[in-house]
């Protein structure tokens, strides 16, 4: 052969594999059947135009609205060669699941594993404690206002299978722990120290003076108080977080760069202070909470009469006084809030680095908050769309 025909033969050869190769890649999804877009650029797939004549948003926008017209929940399209999947995800189940098996983990030492299982019961339970109906309200004002009647008549502001649940739950935790000896670095271990010493050690740090314990109940309490308060308002926050974001890429992008320059700087790996000292997303998490705090007020009650400074009015003792966070815009600091915090930005570091949100047809202008609910909640879900950075 004539090496000029053998170098042509080669390159036809090399044409046909890398058109093949690429033709394969973009028959991906339709070879496993799922949904997907049409007419992929053979090079840029469905992305071309994007960072030069058009934004992406507006790219997945057309795409959405045409698998939506298909009536597809999702579909695959290219990114380049590369298969890729548009879909739309209620956003606040997922993030309620997040933070359910991180605060399973460090409250109980018990690994609720919803994320894997969505309709295990520590999600029912956890979202029926803060469901909200007339009966459950009233019954919450009064044993405000009036506790020691309300406990003389037994009112009870907790759902009873909620209640059984997590009583359950601690009794089963609380035994096995003691029965075997297990110790381990969390809020249970602490609980359980106290209970059973009246005090504190770590290492050679002792607070406390080992006199008065806790009894079973006051323990699990403890545990279903910091169960409550800790998954769904950080989960609110996540879930609203990301609703602003969708509807503003350009803070979006923005974090995403910060957040990935961070973990560069830092070789790759997020740390505790990696995640704590990103300044920008401590601007997009406060001003999340400006927007939406998802306890929208605040009950305290004086401990004697108190004089409204400047004024002749008095607030009597026992008076229950509201504070309307909401109203007023600004979140109040509370015990939980480095946990809070830090589990809010641990989701958000880890779900920017990999996702990116737009509104989808099913994403409000304005959020409507759900009056069935205790906390901040939008209702009709929170309906994103969800696809992988590149
Ligand atoms: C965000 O809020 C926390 C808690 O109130 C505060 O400590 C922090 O300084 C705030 N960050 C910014 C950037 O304002």
């Amino acid at each position: 052969m004539e090496p000029i025909t053998l170098v042509l033969t080669g390159f036809i050869f090399v044409v046909s594999i890398v058109y093949l190769f690429v033709r394969s890649k973009h028959n991906f999804w339709k070879d496993q059947g799922v949904p997907y877009a049409p007419n992929p650029h053979f090079f840029y797939g469905h992305v071309k135009g994007q960072s030069r004549t058009r934004h992406g948003a507006d790219i997945n926008q057309e795409l959405y609205q045409q698998f939506k017209q298909r009536g597809v929940p999702y579909g695959g399209i290219s990114l380049f060669i590369m298969p890729s999947l548009i879909e739309e995800i209620e956003m606040k189940d997922v993030l309620g699941r997040f933070t359910t098996d991180v605060i399973g983990t460090c409250a109980f030492g018990i690994e609720c594993n919803t994320l894997k299982t969505p309709d295990s019961e520590f999600r029912k339970y956890g979202n029926k404690a803060f469901e909200l109906d007339p009966v459950t309200l009233t019954k919450f004002f009064f044993a405000s206002s009036y506790p020691q009647l309300a406990r003389k008549l037994h009112v009870r502001t907790t759902q009873q299978d909620v209640e059984d649940f997590f009583m359950k739950i601690v009794r089963e935790t609380v035994d096995y722990r003691e029965s075997n000896n297990v110790q381990r670095n969390d809020f249970m271990n602490l609980l359980l120290q106290i209970k059973n010493k009246g005090k504190l050690q770590d290492h050679d740090t002792i607070v406390g003076k080992g006199e008065v314990g806790l009894t079973h109940n006051e323990l699990a309490a403890q545990v279903l108080i910091f169960f409550l308060a800790g998954f769904e308002t950080s989960s609110t926050t996540l879930s609203f977080c990301l609703y602003e974001l969708a509807k503003n890429p350009g803070i979006q992008d923005r974090l995403r760069d910060e957040i990935t320059r961070a973990i560069d700087d830092n070789g790759g790996e997020v740390t505790y202070d990696v995640a704590m000292n990103i300044q920008y997303l401590d601007n997009v998490i406060n001003e999340t909470l400006r927007k939406y705090p998802p306890v929208e007020t605040l009950t305290r009650k004086p401990a004697h009469d108190y004089v409204i400074p400047g004024t002749k009015h008095i607030i009597p003792e026992g008076t229950i006084v509201q504070i309307p966070i909401y109203a007023i815009q600004r979140p109040r600091i509370c015990i939980g809030l480095r946990f809070g915090v830090m589990q809010t930005k641990v989701g958000l570091i880890n779900l920017l680095r990999k996702f990116r949100f737009t509104p989808s047809a099913r994403t409000p202008e304005r959020v409507v908050f759900d009056p069935k609910m205790f906390t901040l909640s939008p209702t009709g879900g929170n309906y994103l769309k969800v696809e992988k950075v590149v």
